[in-house]
């Protein structure tokens, strides 16, 4: 089959399009899809790079992508929620930059009819991060507020309209033609990060979601109310911060289950949410679709269009 891989880590010229052997099934709760499309996320670059070997330690030739939508080719013998020729989207930790992927059963869930292969795939790992954040951790309800750093990228763009699907007050922060699109989906307040300095004009907010991480995380903390809750997906927050603050502050660890994904499904069924792509490329474009997402400047998900 074609797959994009990498024999060392390195910068997007480590890409390469390759023919590779199949994966088959090993494990009883194993499926095999047939990839249709699979999206890019900032973790694909940070494995690539060799940077985030600590905490996912990968072994080159490596095939990247953690999420995708297809059709079940195979299933292994104890799968009982989906059988073969269901369309399907899921998660994995590597292999989807490739016309078959092998993925755990619990990590699969039915593509709705209402979104195309490509939508489903743009959608897994942001609705299963933005429920995480959200609900899972965050335990917001409608009328609280919530400020979201970095709310013009992919996981930002599926939050805000969870967030607003949930009646909670948003503010976010983005630039460029991040701040327009961040209005017409419905956030209440945009700051520009470019221009303006959040610190001076968001105060007792209930959640803070932290997509960003360095000193946009450290300086979040005053931003909350006493007892509120700072949960950040980019890098673990400081316990001494959230103690001079009087808040609770934890890394999230994305829930990409079924589980994960339903309460977004839900949302999309009813109208609520929709899919943001920002552009699609073939899978044999690999590199410049990762160069694309590392540039910045991107409002919603790139992804690879494979069979
Ligand atoms: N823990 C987990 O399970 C988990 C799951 C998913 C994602 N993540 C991580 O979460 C982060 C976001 O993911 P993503 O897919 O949404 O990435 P993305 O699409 O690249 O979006 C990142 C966004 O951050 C914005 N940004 C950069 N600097 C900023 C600043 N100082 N203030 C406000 N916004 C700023 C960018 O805006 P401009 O482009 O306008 O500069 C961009 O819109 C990544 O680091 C990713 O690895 C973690």
């Amino acid at each position: 089959m074609k797959a994009i891989r990498y024999t060392a880590f390195g910068g997007t010229e480590v890409i390469e399009l390759a023919d590779v052997e199949k994966p088959a099934i090993t494990n009883p709760t194993d499926v095999l899809v047939r990839v249709k499309a699979t999206a890019v996320n900032p973790l694909d670059m940070k494995i690539r790079s060799g940077m985030a070997q600590r905490i996912y330690p990968v072994q080159p030739p490596f095939i990247p992508g953690l999420e995708a939508a297809g059709i079940v080719e195979a299933v292994g013998d104890a799968v009982t929620q989906v059988k073969v020729g269901d369309a399907v989207m899921a998660s994995a930790m590597g292999g989807t930059y490739a016309e078959y992927a092998l993925f755990k059963e619990a990590a699969v869930s039915p593509k709705p009819e209402r979104i195309n292969f490509l939508e489903a795939a743009s959608l897994v790992v942001s609705l299963g991060t933005a429920w995480s954040i959200l609900v899972k951790v965050g335990e917001m309800k409608a009328g609280q507020r919530l400020l979201i750093q970095g709310a013009g990228g992919a996981v930002g763009g599926i939050l805000v309209q969870m967030a607003k699907a949930l009646g909670v007050y948003v503010i976010g922060t983005a630039s460029g033609k991040g701040i327009d699109a961040l209005k017409a989906l419905g956030a209440d307040e945009v700051i520009d990060y470019k221009s303006q300095d959040f610190a001076q004009l968001v105060s007792d907010v209930d959640l803070v979601a932290d997509l960003v991480g360095g000193d946009v995380q450290a300086r979040s903390f005053g931003c909350l109310k006493n007892g509120g809750r700072l949960v950040s997906i980019t890098m673990p927050p400081s316990q001494e911060l959230a103690q001079q603050h009087g808040v609770s502050a934890s890394f999230v660890s994305s829930d990409l289950s079924r589980q994960g994904l339903q309460f977004g499904l839900d949302l999309l069924a009813k109208g609520k949410l929709k899919p943001i792509i920002a552009h699609t490329f073939k899978l044999e474009e690999a590199a410049q679709a990762q160069a694309m997402v590392s540039a910045g400047g991107v409002n919603g998900k790139v992804v690879l269009e494979v069979g």
